[in-house]
């Protein structure tokens, strides 16, 4: 199980360590179940960071970089409050993820080079690791067509079918570092063509988030999973 934790979700303003807190023993309890791997996005600070870095004249690369750092350094505060059976330093590369992976049942990690954001690092894993699904906790309850913060009337998707969820992903994003998108194109591709499937959950709904990484049936959108492709069951109204 790989679960890909939002920057937005860990740090929002209010209530952060009481949310690390419930965060890291429910990531505890279902590693008992699981083996768990978890990436954890920069969120707002890494956009800081990287706003402040391109007003300096920055390349992509260098700000890709900042962003990362600040990804790992929410991966550290993380893994420092599950503790064991977590390693207390993130790794930092796929390859010392996926090696590591197959010793912890339960791993924290940021990003890992320029190019992407940790969503393509949890798809990546899940991929190597051959992950039964991917779970992105998100400041959002699932996926909607329109802003849901700005649009009373957007409806969320239940499910979407690979196709249709790529297509989406592609019109909303252009590979520009601190982009702020529900999931990036290099992970949808690499979930895609690995056909595993992928939800989109509220973050900060720990019951929630519990219910999607155990395979139940959650509120949030399901990407490529049991019944993708019926259209008909594509869109419920805002919750
Ligand atoms: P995030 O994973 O936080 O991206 O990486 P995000 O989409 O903004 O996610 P939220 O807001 O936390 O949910 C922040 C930035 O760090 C760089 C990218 O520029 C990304 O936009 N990054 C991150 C990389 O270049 N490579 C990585 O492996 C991870």
């Amino acid at each position: 199980m790989v679960v890909s934790v939002g920057g937005s979700v860990l740090f929002t303003g209010s209530g952060d360590a009481e949310y690390h807190h419930a965060l890291a023993s429910l990531l505890h309890r279902m590693a008992r179940r699981f083996a768990l791997v978890v990436t954890t996005g920069g969120g707002r600070t890494a956009r800081e960071y990287i706003a402040t870095g391109r007003s300096l004249g920055l390349t992509e690369v260098e700000l890709d970089e900042l962003g990362i750092d600040v990804t790992r350094l929410h991966a550290r505060l993380l893994a420092a409050r599950i503790g064991p059976p977590a390693p207390p330093v993130p790794p930092t590369s796929l390859a010392a993820a996926v090696d590591l992976a197959h010793h912890r049942r339960l791993l924290v990690l940021g990003g890992t080079e320029p190019g992407h954001t940790t969503d393509a690092v949890a798809a990546l894993l899940a991929v190597r690791l051959r992950a039964a699904r991917v779970v992105n906790a998100t400041r959002v309850p699932g996926l909607y067509d329109r802003d849901p913060r700005h649009d009373p009337a957007a409806r969320r998707f239940d499910r979407l079918s690979w196709p249709e969820f790529r297509e989406i992903v592609r019109r909303s994003t252009d590979g520009r570092a601190g982009q702020e998108f529900v999931f990036d194109r290099p992970g949808a591709d690499a979930l895609a063509r690995a056909g595993i499937p992928l939800w989109i959950v509220a973050g900060r709904d720990l019951t929630n988030l519990g219910v999607a990484i155990a395979g139940g049936r959650a509120v949030g959108t399901l990407i490529g999973g049991a019944r993708a492709t019926d259209k008909s069951s594509g869109r419920s109204a805002r919750p």
